[in-house]
């Protein structure tokens, strides 16, 4: 069959490696890709939104099946725009409805969502533009930290947490007065800090059934120890130690089944990923927000486990036959380190060449901003996140020490990772 993946980060890439696998791939394109994905299928100058252009090259390139990897298009309503268009409805979305994708992109929501399905989640308040007397005096009920979340998508950066009143006093008046995400802050959640480590949950549903995929640990902050800005994750691990059977026993009972039976009790359709973000709070999991999507850079450790060919997968979910799949995963270890430009997470140069590409590491290259320059077929920079190194191996100590013996021998200038990945699992 012929594919296009929506996407140009690492997960893509991940993504699109596993994708070229299968046996059914006759024709895999990605839009718009990064130079990673150009090796492994063929990039298409596409913008994930750009809704009428991706329909032209679906119906021009006879495509059976399109997977959306970012939220934005999901939120934005890709799955919708299929299902009413004469000539596209019988292709298959992988992604939820509009509806569906309200789980990511709108915390107020999500946070309702879980409510009246009795999902353990943090306790909160929403709070609208007109309220920001009432939410002041909500922050005084409770204790520090403060977690201010901005209802709507705003790039991974409309979460705050102020040790504070006062500043916690002033995110809100920026948030909510101030309009500072935009449309996004027109509501703000408050809601209660909770204590704990967080772990991602992935599972592929039909709007029926679900299967679990290996789960993941993110690093998200930007410096060793857990310090500095957050950004988009600096690396990942797969498995999790503290994920054992009895914690993802309660994990399936208290969240993933009433998540499912929750979207189609209130007649949402969803087809694609859920990415639970949660945290163990004393053995005891919570959502500390829904993605629909995969995680990034935890895609690069989670697919690289999965044993089962993803194209039989995803034909299963999109004709709602997940119920009779099976999937193995690889019981290795999996280690993510993410190579970024220096600066990053705040402003970076782009556009310097990437060496020591082609040396064929037994590690696997998972390229998120990269970019090919027509001018000498070099591979340049081309975003915060340049590149995953991933590899497998019996412990994710060894994993992440063969990750980094490559990440050392890739080169760009300002060229920088995280050094004491997985420092929290020994
Ligand atoms: P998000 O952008 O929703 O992934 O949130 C960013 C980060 O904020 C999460 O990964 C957590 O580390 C932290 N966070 C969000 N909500 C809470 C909460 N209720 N308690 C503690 N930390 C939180
Ligand atoms: N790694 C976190 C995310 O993809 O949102």
């Amino acid at each position: 069959m012929n594919i296009l993946l929506l996407g140009s980060g690492g997960r893509e890439h991940a993504i699109a490696w596993k994708l070229a696998q299968s046996a059914e791939i006759k024709k895999l394109f990605i839009a718009p890709g990064n130079a990673g994905t150009g090796h492994t299928g063929i990039n298409v100058p596409i913008d994930v939104n750009d809704f009428s252009n991706i329909k032209f090259f679906v119906l021009e390139n006879d495509i059976d099946m399109v997977i959306v990897g970012p939220e934005e298009p999901l939120v934005n309503g890709i799955a919708d725009y299929f299902m009413e268009d004469e000539l596209l409805r019988e292709i298959a979305v992988i992604g939820p409805s509009k509806s569906g994708a309200r789980l990511e992109g709108s915390k107020d929501f999500a946070k309702a969502f879980m409510q009246r399905h009795g999902i353990p989640t943090a306790a909160y308040r929403t709070f609208s533009t007109s309220e920001s007397a009432d939410a002041k005096e909500f922050l005084r009920s409770l204790k520090p930290p403060y977690v201010l979340k901005a209802d709507g998508l705003a790039a991974g950066k409309g979460v705050v947490i102020c040790v504070d009143i006062n500043d916690a006093d002033r995110e809100l008046t920026d948030m909510l007065d101030n309009a500072r995400f935009g449309k996004a802050s027109e509501k703000v959640v408050i809601e209660e800090f909770l204590s704990g480590i967080e772990l991602s949950v992935f599972i592929l549903t039909d709007g029926k059934s679900w299967l679990l995929l290996p789960e993941a640990k993110d690093y998200k902050r930007i410096g060793e120890g857990d310090t500095g800005p957050n950004t988009g994750g600096m690396g990942s691990v797969s498995p999790v130690p503290f994920a054992d059977a009895e914690f993802m026993e309660k994990v399936r009972i208290r969240i993933i089944e009433p998540t499912v039976q929750g979207l189609l009790s209130e007649n949402i359709d969803y087809k694609g990923f859920i990415f639970f973000g949660l945290i163990n709070v004393n053995e005891n999991p919570y959502v500390i927000e829904y993605n629909v999507r995969m995680g990034d850079p935890e895609t690069e450790s989670v697919i690289p486990r999965i044993r089962t060919d993803l194209v039989y997968l995803l034909k299963k979910v999109a004709d709602q036959s997940l119920h009779s799949a099976h999937i193995d995963f690889d019981e290795r270890c999996a280690a993510t380190v993410m190579l970024v430009s220096g600066g990053y997470p705040g402003s970076y140069p782009k556009g310097y060449v990437i060496g020591g590409l082609d040396k064929g590491y037994k590690s696997m290259l998972f390229h998120a901003g990269t970019q090919i320059d027509e001018k000498d077929e070099s591979v340049k920079t081309a975003g915060g996140r340049v590149i995953a190194v991933t590899s497998l191996a019996n412990t994710a100590i060894e994993a992440l020490q063969q990750s980094y013996e490559v990440a050392d021998m890739i080169e760009f200038q300002g060229k920088a990772f995280r050094k004491d990945l997985g420092y929290d699992l020994i």
